[in-house]
């Protein structure tokens, strides 16, 4: 009893009274929900800042980050509470549905508007432009954004562990990489020709998606598991008027639109199509 009170009251670990306080403060700022059983989780990944900012514990660091001299290190503490987790070609079945049944259905001549809206460290849009380029002879133009501006910037950068990029095709890897050396060795750089068809940006799903435009194929994988069914509804609803007639969501295979009212069709498992 007397060790397990000393750790609940040691600085690394917010007390479940100060975790509900970060816990609303990233859901309105980020829409992600954290459970209760998460509070290790932020501790973990918010302690080194305690100790950058000389906080003495996650009370102090919570009134820190609040104030608005202060806005720079709340930024910086948001980032460190996303998950950025992903990989090229991830969920595979999705790039086969694109090649084979949604690009030929599109009319010749179609310019086709695509956007990775949580796009993380850049393999999800670029993997879509290396499909692109390979299977889509028409013009395309591709956006790509997520609300960690430190991700973004590495997704720009687009160097890539190379044991980290085993669904890549050879070919496309061929085609797209280049090797790294020296430093570099055991990485692959996407090259700058691909680089420069994706615009990167970041954009936080929670904000006014209209001056975005519109799209015909939109990539929504692999966030709304972060967030609660009041958040996934209105992200959903704002989608809708962005996807045009025709047009195709992917969400993940490991996420459900189940409960959340939608007037899209869903075409093959994770994929969506707005009829009109
Ligand atoms: C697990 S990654 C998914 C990456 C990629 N879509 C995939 O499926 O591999 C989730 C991403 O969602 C981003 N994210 C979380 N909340 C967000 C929000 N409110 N607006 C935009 N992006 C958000 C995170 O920064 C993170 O990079």
């Amino acid at each position: 009893m007397q060790g397990l009170m000393a750790m609940n009251s040691s600085n690394n670990l917010p007390s479940e009274e100060v975790f509900c306080l970060f816990q609303a403060l990233i859901k309105k700022r980020l829409g992600i929900h954290l459970p209760v059983y998460k509070r290790v989780m932020l501790g973990h990944r918010l302690f080194k800042r305690l100790i950058s900012t000389n906080m003495n514990n996650f009370s102090d660091y919570y009134r820190y980050i609040n104030t608005p001299e202060n806005a720079a290190e709340l930024e910086t503490a948001l980032e460190l509470i996303t998950t950025n987790e992903t990989f090229f070609f991830r969920e595979e079945k999705h790039f086969e549905y694109l090649r084979n049944d949604i690009l030929p259905s599109f009319s010749p001549n179609k310019e086709l508007k695509i956007w990775s809206a949580a796009c993380s460290t850049g393999e999800e849009p670029y993997s879509i432009a290396m499909l692109m380029k390979d299977c889509y002879p028409k013009a395309w133009s591709l956006s790509a954004s997520d609300v960690n501006q430190t991700i973004v910037n590495q997704a720009k950068k687009a160097i890539y562990l190379d044991e980290r990029t085993s669904l890549l095709p050879e070919e496309y890897r061929k085609e797209n990489c280049l090797k790294g050396t020296d430093e570099f060795e055991g990485y692959l750089r996407i090259t700058p020709e691909l680089r420069n068809k994706v615009t990167f940006f970041q954009f936080n799903l929670l904000d006014d998606m209209k001056k975005l435009g519109t799209f015909d194929l939109i990539f929504l994988r692999n966030v709304m598991i972060y967030f609660d069914d009041n958040t996934k509804q209105n992200v959903i609803d704002k989608i809708f008027h962005l996807l045009n007639p025709g047009g195709h969501l992917f969400i993940s295979h490991s996420e459900t639109l189940h409960g959340i009212e939608h007037h899209l069709k869903l075409i093959n498992p994770a994929i969506y199509q707005r009829e009109n």
